[in-house]
């Protein structure tokens, strides 16, 4: 049989399953085409004088790399002439980005944080890409960039595609349209993604968490009491040893889950109260909330599940508890006692 591509499987969930849209195939084929880009960038390393600052800050005031800069452009400009998005919005830019008038407009909102992980770029560790679908509501205004925000201020239940690209060994791109999560791999030869996993599911167990332990003075009780069982392993209330991995990289933490199980937790902490956590609701929380529930994992701030919460601001952070789905409800269930 022959290989199933990214264009065939998106086809296929058009023509067979009517579960996207013939824009929405094509939004997430040029997507994909923008990570094939950005996954050539990243391939050069020194040889493309693509590492190291950007000399500029972004809206969170965190210092811009290079390759954040042109991860961030090679997403607006593989997106903004095709017609099929109103608006974009992403890690990088303080405001939304509209789509001039010369291209004609459409009925999706896209999201993303072009290049996830700045901190391993320049040490040739994991990195990726995450995105996010919204449907534009009717009647939006997106006159400026300013009034556009409100429009993407949607709970993640709203989304109607997410994925990722992790920029690895391999190259592969995680997906799901609401059908259940899928995986490709970049072929680079023939500059495609080819489908090699289907129906991928989270075990409910793990013995596997990461967690940036280095906060550890700052963290919360549960957290605190959740994180000491593990510790405690065979001996303690949990009965078993576990492990520890942090690649300080979502988009790979979250892979390793997808892949093998596990949790991954970037809880509040004292030193994050201000500020509402660390990682970005709409464009790293949400999708990577809406890609492990898809795979039978759970996602929840401690008190409340991701996907739920109503947004107030494009750039807004929250709490991030999310992989193995007993491991989860265990330490929500510690934040409820
Ligand atoms: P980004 O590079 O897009 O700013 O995201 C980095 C995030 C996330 O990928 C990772 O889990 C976390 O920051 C790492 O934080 P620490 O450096 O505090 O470990
Ligand atoms: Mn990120
Ligand atoms: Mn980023």
């Amino acid at each position: 049989m022959a290989e199933r591509t990214l264009a065939r499987y998106l086809t296929e969930e058009q023509r067979n399953r009517g579960v996207i849209t013939a824009d929405l195939k094509f939004l997430i084929e040029i997507v994909s085409r923008a990570c094939q880009a950005i996954s050539i960038a990243i391939g050069k390393g020194g040889l493309g004088g693509v590492l190291g600052e950007a000399g500029s800050d972004n809206v969170q005031g965190e210092a811009q790399k290079k390759l954040d800069v042109l991860s961030n452009e090679i997403l607006l400009e593989a997106n903004e002439w095709g017609g099929h998005l109103a608006a974009m919005a992403s890690e990088e830019m303080d405001l939304p980005h509209t789509i001039p008038n010369r291209y004609p407009q459409g009925e999706y909102l896209l999201l993303f944080d072009p290049l996830d992980g700045s901190s391993n770029i320049d040490v040739n560790v994991s990195i990726g890409t995450i995105f996010s679908v919204l449907k534009c509501p009717e009647g939006a205004d997106l006159s400026t960039a300013a009034a556009a925000e409100a429009a993407f201020l949607q709970p993640g239940t709203a989304q109607v595609a997410a994925g990722y690209a992790v920029y690895g060994p391999t190259t592969v791109l995680v997906l799901t349209v609401g059908d259940g999560v899928v995986v490709f791999t970049l072929d680079r030869e023939q500059g495609q993604f080819v489908l090699t996993q289907e129906n991928v599911q989270i075990p409910a167990d793990t013995q596997e968490f990461a967690i940036n332990m280095a906060n550890q003075r700052f963290w919360e009780a549960p957290v605190q009491r959740y994180v000491h069982e593990m510790q405690q392993g065979k001996t303690g209330p949990l009965g078993k040893d576990y492990n520890m991995r942090w690649v300080a990289s979502m988009v790979a933490d979250v892979h390793r889950i997808m892949t093998r199980g596990g949790i991954f937790m970037y809880p509040i902490d004292s030193k994050l109260q201000g500020q509402g956590g660390k990682l970005r609701l709409m464009y790293e929380a949400n999708p990577m909330a809406l890609l492990i529930e898809q795979a039978g994992g759970a996602a929840s701030t401690g008190l409340q599940r991701i996907l739920e919460i109503k947004p107030g601001k494009l750039h807004q952070r929250v709490p991030v508890i999310l992989g193995s789905k007993n491991e989860v409800d265990r330490i929500t269930g510690y934040h409820r006692t």
